[in-house]
């Protein structure tokens, strides 16, 4: 199977947003997991903010904010110094153990990888080049391009344009639900990652098309609409 187009989802799906954990540990101690879990959840809460308000900052400024807030929910004053390191290791998160077999696994396949994120195309190149995975996409697709984020409507309708894929062969791949009922709201095909196996997924009356707990044997989950290439 060959041709489908596919749409990989950067933070959360291919980069593990928590590989911060240790660094933070060093500044906050036990606080450091649910730190950065609240830390990620206030990104995506700016993302989804800025994006209703029109308020465009690029994902970074999201993160660096959040990183404020998280420090004032916790009561855990960081320093410009130790904030300066947590964003530049944010530049170098890790990917997800099975991730770079996978992705070339998929290639081989014939499958067209594309990352599609709400990170800003330089952010996300630098990211996927230092995990090692950045020769594995035939390139990256930002919402910056647009001003906006994930799940507006308009950021999925510019990855079809953008890549020249057809809706019903183009598959979104995410951790993310909340990007999962986004891509099926706009057409695509969605599998979802629920890399713990017990995560709940949105009542909003659609379902994934697939559900893995790793990216290892995506492929042969995939198919294309009977008339899609
Ligand atoms: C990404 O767009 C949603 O953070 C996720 O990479």
């Amino acid at each position: 199977m060959s041709g489908a187009t596919l749409a990989f989802d950067v933070y959360g799906t291919l980069i593990d947003t928590h590989g911060i954990v240790e660094l933070l540990e060093t500044m906050v101690g036990g606080k450091a997991d649910a730190f950065s879990r609240e830390w990620r959840r206030t990104q995506l809460e700016y993302s989804f903010r800025r994006g209703l308000m029109r308020r465009y900052e690029t994902f970074a400024v999201c993160t660096a904010q959040a990183l404020d807030r998280t420090c004032a929910v916790y009561g855990t004053p960081l320093d410009d110094e130790q904030k300066r390191r947590l964003l530049s290791a944010y530049r170098k998160l890790p990917a997800f153990g099975e991730v770079k077999d996978a992705l070339r696994d998929l290639k081989a396949s014939g499958f067209r990888i594309f990352a599609f994120s709400n990170g800003t195309a330089d952010a996300v190149e630098e990211l996927l080049s230092s995990a090692g995975i950045g020769d594995c996409f035939l390139g990256v697709v930002s919402v910056d391009e647009l001003r906006s984020f994930k799940p507006d409507p308009a950021v999925y309708l510019h990855f079809l344009q953008r890549t020249g894929a057809e809706a019903g062969a183009c598959w979104l791949v995410s951790g993310n639900p909340f990007d999962v009922v986004g891509a099926l709201f706009s057409g695509m095909r969605a599998a979802w990652v629920d890399r713990s196996g017990e995560a709940p997924f949105d009542s909003w009356g659609v379902e994934p098309d697939v559900v893995v707990r790793g990216l290892a044997g995506l492929g042969d989950r995939i198919s294309v609409r009977a008339g899609d290439s």
